[in-house]
């Protein structure tokens, strides 16, 4: 397997970056909702990441409940723990959870499953920390979703299949449910959460995305620096004729009771 992304101190804040946008602050609305957390639950993220949604978790928990934010990333580790909150920020890993059985009310996994090489021993792992009937929400792209704008379109088809090796699976919500389902839980048909950033505003995650991809893709598939860095150019450049939509998958299911 070719190596996937690295999340280290520079990747670790352009993440960061790229989660503050209005896109991404509106799909953590949504997973908020869909969690429907009540004050006194304990909570767990996994791969929290910069853990913006950690943070919002605690809010909805309040101080009678508790968050996990785990993460096998020290750089995301230290993001975490900068946030406003009261968040239990461990290391650990979504087939290695440092959490006790039958542990947690509800599990949130958001763009972290489709790192995880091994999803039979994740989604076990996920059961075990579980409270009987206790429910989970993973989120995950299918970076095949993406329609990008360019002036080059075989330069962007390129630059794209190299993204894709930056996880284990880059289509990983076709066979989720299945997976969700072998592993005992109950589900519910996905729901899709659209990112669409149009027009000259930069302010946006796909912006954001541009640099985490032309660091990941140099040296890749015959990918040069000039021809990336021509390719980033490019989709800056597009002002008012920006155009780039990518689907992100939600899955709540919920353990046995
Ligand atoms: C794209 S970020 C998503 C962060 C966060 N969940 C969010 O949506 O804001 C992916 C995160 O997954 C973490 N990660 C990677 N492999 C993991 C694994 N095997 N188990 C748990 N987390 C992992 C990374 O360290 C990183 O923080």
């Amino acid at each position: 397997m070719t190596q996937m992304l690295k999340f280290d101190t520079v990747t670790a804040r352009r993440i960061e970056s790229a989660y503050t946008t209005a896109d991404v602050v509106a799909q953590r609305r949504e997973v908020l909702d869909l969690l429907a957390l009540r004050p006194g639950e304990t909570v767990v993220d996994i791969g929290a990441g910069p853990g913006f949604l950690a943070a919002e978790m605690a809010a909805a928990v309040g101080d009678s409940g508790r968050v996990y934010a785990v993460d096998p990333s020290e750089s995301m580790r230290t993001l975490a723990r900068g946030r406003v909150g009261v968040i239990d920020v461990r290391d650990g890993a979504a087939d290695a959870l440092p959490l006790p059985d039958a542990s947690v009310d509800a599990a949130v996994t958001t763009q972290v499953l489709e790192y995880v090489a091994d999803l039979p021993g994740a989604l076990a792992e996920l059961r075990r920390v579980l409270r009987p009937g206790g429910r989970v929400l993973i989120l995950d792209t299918d970076w095949d979703s993406i329609v990008w704008h360019s002036r080059d379109d075989d330069r962007t088809r390129r630059v794209l299949a190299a993204w894709q090796d930056h996880l284990a699976d880059p289509h990983l919500p076709r066979r989720l449910a299945g997976a969700l389902d072998a592993a005992g839980f109950a589900v519910t048909p996905p729901r899709v959460i659209v990112l669409l950033n149009t027009g000259a505003a930069r302010d946006t995650f796909s912006a954001g995305l541009v640099p985490l991809i032309a660091d990941f893709v140099t040296g890749r598939c015959g990918l040069g620096a000039d021809e990336v860095q021509a390719w980033a150019d490019d989709v800056a450049s597009l002002g008012d004729d920006t155009f780039f939509s990518l689907n992100r998958y939600v899955f709540l299911a919920s353990a046995p009771a």
